[in-house]
């Protein structure tokens, strides 16, 4: 079982949680895993991250479900039992960065959310945010949700335009580190995603 590591979850769906993972995963010379990947049709985040951090070795997923949907549902839909013992984290001498799906309440189960798999792992997290209008509200609420489930917040990392006001209320309401926000880079590839994470993103605090 891996010892050290992050998990990497967000405030929702398509925020950037694996272009930020894919990115880490290279910054600390880690593994990624993503344990349950729920839609296969337009591509897999471990495919991503092959292409994103090709240095990074891609451990594979636990499940791979067809439908891209909350993977409670996608495993139903595909005839699946999600099984907690196949959800252990995977053995490597590396740091393991595991990127969760979707938000911090996501069910996998109906009677098992993300957070409560994040808490059995006991690795910390750090909660992928956009900088973006409504931002205040879902990063608090999902530290808050993190926290009451004994999962420790390592801090919550940006992705978007600087907005200063919304990002000095959730580091100040929330008592959470800010590790730094990563621009939308246009084009993306793994240079460019190196080079911003680098200038970008506090992994002084994360190594
Ligand atoms: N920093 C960035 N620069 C450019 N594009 C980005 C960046 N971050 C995310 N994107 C784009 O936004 C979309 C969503 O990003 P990503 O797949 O990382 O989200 P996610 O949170 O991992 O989603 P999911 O919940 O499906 O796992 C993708 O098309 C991705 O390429
Ligand atoms: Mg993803």
């Amino acid at each position: 079982m891996a010892k050290r590591g992050y998990i990497v979850t967000g405030t929702d769906t398509d925020v950037g949680k694996t272009v930020f993972a894919a990115g880490l995963a290279a910054a600390l010379n880690a593994d990624y895993w993503k344990p349950a990947q729920a839609g296969t049709d337009g591509g897999t985040d471990s495919e991503r991250v092959a292409r994103l951090a090709p240095g990074v070795t891609v451990l594979p997923e636990a499940y791979c479900l067809a439908t891209p949907c909350s993977p409670h549902e996608a495993a139903r839909i595909d005839g699946v039992e999600i099984a907690l013992e196949r959800l252990a984290l995977p053995q490597t001498d590396k740091m393991l960065v595991v990127e969760g799906a979707g938000g911090v309440l996501v069910p996998y189960r109906m009677d098992v959310l993300a957070a409560d798999i994040f808490a059995h792992w006991g690795l910390p997290a750090i909660l992928v945010a956009r900088t973006a209008l409504g931002t205040i509200n879902h990063t608090l609420l999902s530290i808050e949700a993190l926290r009451a489930r004994g999962v420790a917040v390592a801090g919550v990392a940006f992705i978007g335009e600087e907005e200063p006001v919304a990002e000095q209320a959730i580091v100040e309401i929330g008592k959470v580190e800010h590790l730094g926000r990563l621009p939308i880079l246009d084009p993306l590839d793994a240079d460019g995603l190196a080079r911003a994470f680098a200038v970008s993103i506090r992994t002084d605090m994360l190594a």
